[in-house]
């Protein structure tokens, strides 16, 4: 979602903003800009659409200054326009602004009542103009940030320009997440810390409701009350190196064929191979006392999080409820004390997650975070903190953050399970044996991307999709139908196979591909009687499964796609692989932005 980057340097800055947008670039925008202090003017250039644009402007008119702050927005209030791109300037001060001001209506209708006029659509220049006016009206930059501060609602991050104090710029944050960075002779300020990698890798993350005073030679942070306080100054350890896509026309293709080089590496963490066991950072968190799992999340996050139900009431037995985020708080969820709750999200920053969360830590639950980024607000949030080690995911759709959000929740399926006396040692040394062998069958399933690729074409002409499945694969078809939507636009809905008689069956006709993911075992029967409704009704079927599954039913489908013979337990990891590689080459026949779909952020940031 939104980055900020901001500099109080020592040299020009301009083209280093420009990099440092650069970096944050996969976050996910519709446009951008600069502003920065020359000569007692503040001067800004801003883009829509992607940063060449930004870039072609600077090449056209240079900007100037050693202080300045730099915006890539995705659009909340108002279109992605110019007028509506950050940096916006009133009079003396100059914002960009990521999240949401949710009282920005009453606070822009008292404005305008003083005669106020706005520029744009945006709730961002509201605090503009809140700041402009206690600044004309004599305020020190400082006192005016500190009176407006309190009465704005909402989510938000934002950094100000100031053109009467060429040496500062400040930051503020409030449920959006914001870094500042220590250089020598420089100092700087990140919506995180890739943002100011190559300059410094000394940053502290800002609080809840802190804000900072960043000049050239110091940063001072203040508290919500305005107390001076200082934050623990840590390594960053976020690489200055651009992500490279090495040999991948993009950067989710990479990311797919990394699977199982990163989910291996997550199992490291969490799986004894020579010892058969599991083994979890659990720390003094008494798992054998959970008697409910509650799983909130997002998208993706959220459909590993349904694949974990299966799992966790299968193993340990253990009831789970499960959310997605922006539902969670507002149904008033019944959570006993006690309960645990756990939060899957690759960002670690999405809103209604991380609001779903502080939800459940004020109902007495303990808290426990899948998350792929360690730094995030809910890594530092979590009671039991359980990190994917996927590593930078660029493409906005997730796919390795998903796998390795899968490897993380097995071993929690199964060390809960050991807890509750569910499993005995042997069942324990199986499952970790299903689990090692899973990196392996993902490099059997991407050895099918060529035949994947050349059979995409059946699937680009369809205006809708449908992906079926039993057991944890109709979470997996929730996610293909997911995957293929975001990247190729191409309408697409997951459902149970058993449920299409109850109503989607309506939809088939011989335009509507559908794909069905139907390991052999306990439930391919079912599914391929399922599957046998849909064909008698002139469906197109892609049917993914195993050499068994396809000897027994894949005459008379339109395609297959074989996948290894794989354990039930792994099978969502290594069906992941093909729906994953379908939905990116349909996109690329289409030719639509992989790994910057339309509308789209990586990082949702407003609720
Ligand atoms: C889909 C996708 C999104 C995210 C969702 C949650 O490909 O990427 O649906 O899964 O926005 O994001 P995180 O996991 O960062 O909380």
């Amino acid at each position: 979602m939104c980055g900020i980057v901001g500099i109080v340097g020592n040299r020009d800055v301009a083209q280093r903003l420009y990099d440092g947008l650069k970096r944050l670039e996969y976050r996910g925008y519709d446009s951008a800009g600069i502003c920065t202090i020359d000569h007692g003017k503040l001067e800004r250039r801003r883009a829509e659409g992607k940063l060449d644009n930004l870039a072609r402007e600077l090449a056209q008119d240079p900007l100037h200054g050693t202080t300045g702050i730099a915006h890539t927005r995705w659009a909340t209030h108002g279109a992605p326009t110019v007028s509506n791109a950050h940096p916006h300037i009133v009079g003396p001060i100059s914002l960009v602004h990521n999240g949401i001001i949710e009282n920005f209506k009453p606070l822009r209708d008292e404005l305008i009542a003083e005669g106020r006029k706005f520029e744009s659509e945006t709730d961002t220049e509201v605090v503009g103009h809140l700041i402009a006016r206690e600044v004309e009206g004599g305020a020190a930059p400082q006192d005016a940030v500190a009176k407006v501060l309190p009465r704005l609602i909402g989510a938000f991050a934002i950094a100000i320009l100031f053109r009467d104090h060429p040496d500062l710029i400040i930051g503020a944050r409030m449920g959006a997440p914001l870094t500042v960075g220590y250089g020598e002779d420089e100092n700087y300020l990140g919506s995180d810390a890739l943002a100011v990698a190559p300059w410094t890798q000394k940053i502290a993350y800002l609080d809840e409701g802190d804000w900072a005073v960043i000049r050239r030679d110091r940063i001072e942070i203040f508290d919500r009350e305005n107390r001076l306080v200082e934050r623990e100054i840590v390594e960053s350890g976020a690489s200055s190196a651009p992500v490279e896509k090495g040999n991948y026309r993009h950067y989710m293709q990479k990311e797919i064929f990394e699977q199982p080089i990163v989910v291996a590496q997550t199992l490291q963490s969490y799986v004894r191979p020579f010892e058969g066991e599991v083994a979890l950072p659990v720390g003094d968190l008494d798992l054998s006392s959970v008697n409910r799992v509650t799983i909130v999340a997002c998208g993706t996050s959220f459909y590993a999080g349904l694949i974990a139900k299966y799992w966790i009431e299968h193993f340990a037995r253990v009831p789970v409820d499960i959310d997605v985020a922006s539902e969670f708080r507002y149904r008033e969820p019944v959570l006993e004390a006690g309960g645990l709750a756990l939060f899957i999200s690759q960002s670690g920053e999405t809103a209604d997650t991380l609001a779903a969360l502080r939800h459940a830590r004020a109902e007495q639950q303990r808290i426990a975070v899948v998350v792929n980024v360690p730094t995030s607000s809910m890594a530092r949030e979590a009671d039991l903190l359980l990190p994917t080690h996927a590593g930078p995911e660029i493409g906005v759709a997730s796919t390795k953050a998903f796998t390795c959000q899968l490897a993380v929740l097995a071993a929690l399926a199964a060390n809960l399970a050991r807890a509750k006396g569910r499993l005995t040692p042997d069942d324990e040394a199986a499952i970790v044996g299903h689990l090692q062998e899973a990196p392996a069958a993902m490099n059997a399933a991407l050895d099918h991307d060529d035949e994947i690729a050349s059979m995409a074409h059946l699937v680009v002409p369809a205006r809708d999709v449908l992906y079926l499945g039993r057991g944890p694969e109709y979470p997996m078809a929730l996610e293909g139908a997911l995957k293929l939507k975001e990247i190729s636009y191409i309408h697409a809905e997951g459902y149970a196979a058993g449920e299409m008689k109850h109503g989607p069956i309506a939809l088939i006709d011989d335009n509507v591909p559908v794909i069905v993911l139907a390991p052999s075992g306990p439930l391919f029967e079912k599914t391929v009687s399922n599957m046998q409704e849909v064909r008698a009704r002139g469906g197109k079927i892609v049917l993914i499964s195993d050499a068994k599954g396809i000897a027994e039913a894949g005459e008379g489908c339109m395609a297959t796609i074989e996948m290894p013979q794989v354990h039930p337990l792994i099978a969502p990891l290594v069906y992941a692989v093909p729906v994953q590689l379908l939905a990116y080459h349909v996109a690329v026949l289409k030719g639509t932005d992989v790994d910057q779909p339309r509308n789209l952020a990586k990082s949702v940031t407003v609720e």
